[in-house]
C-alpha cells in the first residue's frame, strides 16, 4: 500500500502505518514543522527506506505527489492541529498557561506570528479573527481592549495577554477566557481552515480507486470543512434545485464510511486526555 500521512507529528500514526503495510509499503510524511519531523525520523529510523518526508504544508499534496513520482495513494490521513511539544513547550507560544513568545507557527520560517497579529491587524481586522476563527462573541469588544492596551505596551508574550483577557473578561465559564482568542490566533496564523479544506480536495482527487481518507479534527471549525467536503462528494448531482434536468455532469467520487464522527470513549479520554475534542472522520473514494 502507498499510504500519504499529511500531519507525521511525531509519528505515532505513521509507526502503527508502517507495521501495518509491511516492508513493501511506501510511506509519504508531511509535516510543516522541521522540529517534529526531525523527531518522528528518529522514531521511525528503521523503516527510513519506505518514507519520503516533506517539510511543507500539506496544502502542496498534489504537486509533491508529482515531484515524487510516488503514485496514487491507497490512504491519506491527517491528525490536524497541534502537537504535544507545541502545547508543552513555552517557547513555541500556543499556551495560556505559561509564558513565552506570542509565536503560534508550526512552520518557524514563515513570517506571520501571533505577535504581528494582535500588535498591527487594524481593530476591524482584528475582530473578524477573533469572530471568525474563535467563534468569540465578544470580537468587537475584545479587540477594541486589545487595540487600546497595546497603543501603551505591545503584547509580546502569552502569558501577558492570557492575563489581560482575564482581566477585561472575567472567568464566568469553565473553560479559561483566552481559549477562544488563542484559537483564533493559532488558526490564523497558520491559515489553518483554508489550507485544510484546500488538502481535502487534492486529496479526494488523488486517491486510488477504494483509496480511503481519514480526518481527524479537534474543533467544530476544521469538523464542519471535513463533513461539508466529503458530503460534497458524496452527491449524485450539484445542479440548482430549479433545473429540471442535471446539466452539471458532476461525478460522485466518495462513500461515506462514517455517518457521524468516530469519537474516543471515556477510557480512552481518561488514558490520553487531549483526545478529548477529537471527530474522525472517514470515506472511501469511488
Ligand atoms: C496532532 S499532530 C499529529 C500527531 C501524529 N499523528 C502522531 O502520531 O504523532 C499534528 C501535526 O501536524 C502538523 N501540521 C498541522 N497542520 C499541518 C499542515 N497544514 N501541513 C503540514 N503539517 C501540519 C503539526 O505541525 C503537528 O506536528
Amino acid at each position: 500500500m502507498k499510504v500519504v500521512d499529511c500531519t507525521l507529528g511525531l509519528g505515532g500514526h505513521s509507526e502503527e502505518i508502517l507495521k501495518r503495510i509491511g516492508p513493501k509499503g511506501k510511506l509519504l510524511a508531511f509535516d510543516q514543522d522541521e522540529e517534529n519531523l526531525k523527531r518522528a525520523k528518529k522514531r521511525l529510523k528503521k523503516y527510513l527506506k519506505q518514507i519520503t518526508f516533506v517539510n511543507l504544508n500539506f496544502e502542496h499534496l498534489k504537486a509533491t505527489l508529482a515531484k515524487t513520482k510516488f503514485g496514487a495513494p491507497d490512504a491519506i490521513l491527517m491528525d490536524l492541529g497541534l502537537s504535544s511539544p507545541h502545547v508543552d513547550d513555552p517557547e513555541r507560544g500556543f499556551s495560556f498557561h505559561k509564558a513565552g513568545p506570542l509565536d503560534m507557527r508550526f512552520d518557524r520560517g514563515q513570517k506571520l506570528t501571533a505577535e504581528w497579529i494582535v500588535n498591527s491587524y487594524p481593530e476591524e481586522k482584528l475582530a473578524n479573527v477573533i469572530f471568525e476563527y474563535g467563534e468569540e462573541r465578544k470580537s468587537r469588544w475584545i479587540a477594541k481592549k486589545i487595540v487600546h492596551r497595546r497603543k501603551e505596551a505591545r503584547f509580546t508574550d502569552t502569558l501577558d495577554l492570557a492575563n489581560f483577557l482575564i482581566s477585561i473578561m472575567g472567568w464566568k465559564e469553565k473553560i479559561h477566557p483566552a481559549t477562544r482568542v488563542f484559537q483564533a490566533l493559532r488558526i490564523a496564523v497558520n491559515r489553518e481552515l483554508e489550507t485544510l479544506e484546500s488538502a481535502l480536495h487534492q486529496a479526494v482527487a488523488v486517491l486510488a480507486p477504494k483509496g480511503r481518507i481519514a480526518v481527524i479534527a479537534y474543533h467544530s471549525l476544521e469538523d464542519r470543512i471535513v463533513k461539508t467536503v466529503f458530503r460534497h462528494y458524496t452527491q449524485e448531482c450539484i445542479c440548482p434545485k430549479y433545473l429540471p434536468v442535471c446539466q452539471c455532469n458532476f461525478k460522485k467520487k466518495l462513500y461515506l464510511l462514517t455517518k457521524k464522527p468516530i469519537i474516543p470513549n471515556g477510557i480512552e479520554v481518561r488514558g490520553n486526555p487531549r483526545s478529548r475534542s477529537a471527530k474522525l472522520r472517514v470515506a472511501e473514494r469511488l
